[in-house]
């Protein structure tokens, strides 16, 4: 470079970083930069690719979270369709108070040729569904992009599964290729709603004739953030959106904390009742993140009280994702998946209506092994969003919330999700279903077992001192069927089937 170009590029270099500094020394939002102009700006860039760094650079194969990496490479690989395979043996330590293991039988089953289904429908249901193992849980139009649904639903149709559209409404993208529909409806009734956000019996009625809606599905909360409702930016509100969620564009999408079509556990099972008749006899449940075991039992008091019971309930865990929620929510309300499950299976064993009501389970089903715990904890099937979304190209950067997703799968913006190649992922999600129904398949063969249903609580141990395991089956409470109804239950179960009320979700004072 000649001398004289070098001079004015170097001049331009120090007013350029003069100015900074002036700026940085005048302005008010940040103190870090008003004692240390320029340089401080380095916090803000270190701490911008903070995450990126701490995932590629510092994690270990079993340590990040949400997942780690060893989970997320087998997502990767099982969706790809390459080596699944790990050469020397566990890194993980085995030995560790809390470590689960299931239990290999001496004598393996042999693997059933056709992965086990599950049947969903109850006696009031006339169009039962037969659900896989594993199936794409809720996540709305809206929170994910259209390619992204598209290759989801695309993945569910070739490899016959369900999805669950989620609460943001029935869009065209989940209809286009043709995959079974799980249809939900959240607080805010998208899809089926009046002007003002009451539930319109009749819209819902036309969508739920859609051949592809094989269920209807009612949430009461979802483990990533119960007790709160979510709100859709308006500049998140396309005419696209709009349409799908019956609202007016640009404004404002507010899903109410809690519902209006009931006020009582009595009032949720007609609902679900009401909801199934509209749907013309196809199966209708409901999902919810588990609160207490008193509302439980008030919710299936209440399914003795009217006489019906919804055909699936969907137990999600506080470990469940979301597009965007607050920390304190994510991190400290709501129960865990393991004792949300077995809260609902053991209610409605005891209540001797277990075998009419299906139940599914969602909250970091990943890997095979995950299916198998679960069925044994009392899952009949599990669902699965962030593995799913990984199967779509999700690289765990967690920006969800600010519509920036570098991969095309979080966001509203049609630059960004161009990147997302429907085809090829639509194949991913598909490869990824299929391998690890099959490998869940496999574990249970060498568990001893050819089907889900001959799985016990005794198959899974858990490490709870150095040297000491327990089985499930002797570490929790497995009640026998109508052990509520004889009061033959353990103690604390009787206690909160005395206290539980079929006409208030809130706990009734013992006298
Ligand atoms: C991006 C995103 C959007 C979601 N949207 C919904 C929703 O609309 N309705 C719902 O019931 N759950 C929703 N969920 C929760 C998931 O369906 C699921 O219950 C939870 O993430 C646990 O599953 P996972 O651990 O496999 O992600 C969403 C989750 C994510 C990650
Ligand atoms: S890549 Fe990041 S922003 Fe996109 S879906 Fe995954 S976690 Fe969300």
């Amino acid at each position: 470079m000649p001398r004289s170009k070098g001079l004015a590029a170097g001049a331009i270099a120090l007013g350029a970083t003069a100015a900074v500094a002036a700026y940085d020394l005048i302005q008010r939002r940040h103190s870090v930069l008003r004692n240390y102009p320029v340089v401080g700006h380095l916090r803000y860039g270190l701490e911008r690719i903070r995450p990126e760094v701490q995932q590629y650079f510092i994690e270990r194969n079993w340590d990040g979270r949400p997942f780690d990496r060893d989970i997320r490479s087998i997502i990767y690989e099982r969706a790809k369709g390459t080596l699944e395979e790990q050469a020397f043996g566990t890194e993980r330590d085995v030995y560790r108070p809390g470590h689960e293991y299931l239990v290999h039988s001496v004598h393996p089953a042999r693997e059933p040729q056709e992965a086990p289904r599950v049947r969903i429908g109850g006696p009031d249901c006339t169009r039962p569904y037969d659900m896989a193992l594993v199936n794409v849980s809720a996540m709305s139009f809206g929170a994910l992009s259209a390619n992204a649904i598209r290759a989801l639903n695309g993945g569910a149709a070739k490899g016959g599964f369900a999805h669950d559209t989620g609460e943001g409404g029935l869009s065209p993208y989940h209809l286009e290729n043709g995959g079974d529909l799980v249809w939900e409806l959240g607080t805010g009734y998208f899809g089926a709603r009046t002007e003002d956000g009451d539930f319109d019996p009749q819209q819902f009625k036309d969508k739920a004739a859609h051949p592809s809606v094989k269920a209807v599905s009612l949430k009461l909360s979802q483990g990533a953030k119960p007790g709160i409702g979510g709100v859709l930016p308006g500049a998140k509100v396309t005419e696209e959106i709009a349409r799908t969620r019956n609202v007016p564009v640009g404004e404002k999408c507010v899903s109410p904390a809690s519902h209006r079509v009931f006020h009582t556990p009595v009032g949720l099972i007609e609902f679900i009742a009401r909801m199934r008749t509209l749907a013309r006899g196809k199966p209708a449940g409901f999902k919810l993140c588990v609160s207490s075991r008193e509302e439980v039992l008030a919710i299936v008091k209440a399914m003795l009280e009217v006489g019906t019971a919804p055909d699936f309930i969907i137990v999600d865990g506080s470990e469940g994702g979301t597009a965007a929620a607050p920390l304190e929510f994510e991190d400290h309300v709501g129960m865990p998946l393991t004792d949300g499950l077995m809260t609902v299976h053991n209610a409605l064993v005891g209540a001797g209506l277990r075998d009419r009501v299906k139940v599914g389970a969602s909250g970091k089903v990943a890997a095979g092994n995950d299916v198998v715990k679960r069925l044994i904890q009392g899952a009949d099937y599990t669902n699965s969003a962030r593995a799913m979304m990984m199967a779509v190209g999700c690289i765990q950067s967690q920006i969800c919330h600010t519509d920036k997703c570098p991969v095309g799968v979080a966001t509203q913006d049609p630059r960004r999700a161009r990147a997302l190649d429907v085809p090829d992922k639509t194949e991913r999600v598909r490869r990824y279903q299929d391998a690890t129904v099959r490998e869940a398949v496999r574990l249970m063969a060498a568990m001893g077992v050819d089907h889900p249903s001959q799985l016990t609580p005794d198959q899974l141990r858990v490490v709870v001192d150095h040297g000491r395991t327990e089985s499930y089956g002797e570490r929790y409470d497995w009640l026998s069927s109508g052990a509520l109804l004889e009061r033959s239950a353990p103690e604390q179960w009787v206690r909160s089937w005395e206290r539980a009320d079929a006409s208030a979700f809130h706990t009734r004072a013992v006298a």
